[in-house]
């Protein structure tokens, strides 16, 4: 049998156990090789319970020692990805880092260059990408069904009890010297990343509010609520906006084009419909010119009497439900290995990641200057209470 793609772990955390761990020994040819955290506790048991054969506590000794890693997935608290993930980097390891990619745009921007300098893969852990309904929204985005689109919006919003106090294994968001924010990029890490791939765009300018509004400064000085607006390069306008004291989760993102609407939710609750995905769409379609995915996937299938009467088909926000598995996690570390078998460039790269903080911390800069901030940033901006580590050389 042919020798297996190893994976190491660093942070044996929340993440890693909901997601990383049983996603790769889900996949077929990934085998976990080695854990590290630094908790010795930690480590050990995650090595004994996911079947690793090493554990570390240190991540330099790791990478120095263990044989038979090719890939390390870095799940640890934001203010370590750089020094971690550009030593991966320089001992030739293929990197996933957990989103956010880094805090400040420098740490980011760092970690981008090394990669590409020591020739490695760099994927950033953006699993909404991985949904199913925003990867056909995606297609059906690029195949015209809603038209161009001009305006956008995604969301998550989401308490900080439900996550803090019932997943995470340690309180590292809570303290903004080493989080460096959390309503823009714990949650808004997501929603950026979302609607910029979405958009097919970079953004051209951003301006919003990040600030700590609900909880006390005694619990956490990180902002807890987050509005931005971003300006694309091809002139379409977006907002995100993203909180931290809602005790009922809601993620959801619409995109309004010229000939139709596409709403998409994803791993939350949402009160404005019971499915995952619905697509208006102004085009004129008799039933066998539909797109695929929607001729496949609408609920309720209609195709009995209604589609027969109206050709072309009633315009109608059409619901879609698609299969569940593989779960996102899955289809993300399934397309990361085909990545690296394929010399393929990994679907969220390092630039996305690199780009989606230059948005967080041109946030930061706005509330400094009263307005637009344009990207990239000229200059490295440390968001408030961030206290970056230096850089191992
Ligand atoms: N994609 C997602 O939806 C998602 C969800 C949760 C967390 N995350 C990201 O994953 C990362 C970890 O978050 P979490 O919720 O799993 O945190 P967590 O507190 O549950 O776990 C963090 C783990 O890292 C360990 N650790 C701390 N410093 C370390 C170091 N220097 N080296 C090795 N191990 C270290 C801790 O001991 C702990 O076991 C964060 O960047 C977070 O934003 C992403």
């Amino acid at each position: 049998m042919s020798k297996k793609f190893g994976f190491g772990v660093l942070g044996c955390g929340s993440i890693a156990h909901i997601a990383h761990f049983p996603s790769i020994a889900k996949t077929e040819g990934a085998e976990l090789v080695a854990c590290c955290d630094v908790s010795e506790e930690q480590a050990s048991k995650a090595a004994d319970q996911w079947g690793a054969k090493h554990w570390f506590t240190d991540h330099n000794e790791m990478y120095e020692k263990c044989d038979g890693l090719d890939a390390v997935i870095i799940a640890t608290p934001n203010n370590v990805h750089r020094n971690q993930a550009i030593g991966a980097a320089k001992r030739g390891l293929h990197v996933v880092v957990e989103k956010p990619l880094a805090i400040t745009n420098t740490e980011a921007w760092d970690i981008v260059n090394a990669c590409r300098e020591h020739k490695v893969k760099l994927m950033v852990g953006c699993d909404r990408r991985f949904w199913t309904h925003n990867q056909w929204a995606k297609k059906l985005i690029e195949d015209g069904v809603i038209g161009e689109v001009l305006m956008s919006r995604a969301s998550l919003h989401e308490h900080w009890h439900n996550y803090q106090n019932h997943v995470a294994h340690t309180d590292f968001r809570l303290d903004c010297s080493v989080a460096g924010g959390a309503a823009i990029s714990d949650t808004g890490a997501h929603a950026i990343d979302l609607l910029t791939w979405l958009n097919g765009q970079k953004v051209k300018r951003v301006v919003g509010v990040a600030q700590r509004a609900a909880m006390p400064e005694s619990y956490t000085q990180c902002d807890d609520l987050a509005w931005a607006m971003l300006e694309f390069e091809n002139g379409s306008t977006a907002v995100v906006h993203c909180n931290r004291f809602s005790h009922a989760v809601s993620q959801s993102t619409d995109l309004w084009g010229t000939e139709g609407t596409i709403h998409t939710a994803t791993d939350a609750t949402n009160p404005f419909q019971s499915v995952p995905m619905a697509v208006f769409t102004n085009k004129d379609y008799n039933e066998e010119d539909l797109p695929q995915i929607l001729k496949d996937y609408r609920w309720p299938q209609v195709f009995w009497v209604e589609d027969r009467i109206h050709r072309p088909l009633q315009k109608r926000w059409i619901p879609i439900v698609p299969p569940r598995s593989p779960n996102n996690y899955e289809r993300m570390c399934e397309h990361f290995m085909g990545c690296l078998m394929r010399d393929e460039e990994p679907l969220v790269s390092g630039d996305d990641g690199a780009r989606a903080i230059e948005v967080m911390c041109g946030v930061f800069k706005s509330m400094e200057t009263g307005g637009w901030v344009d990207l990239p940033l000229k200059e490295e901006v440390v968001p408030p209470h961030y206290k970056p580590l230096p850089k191992e050389e």
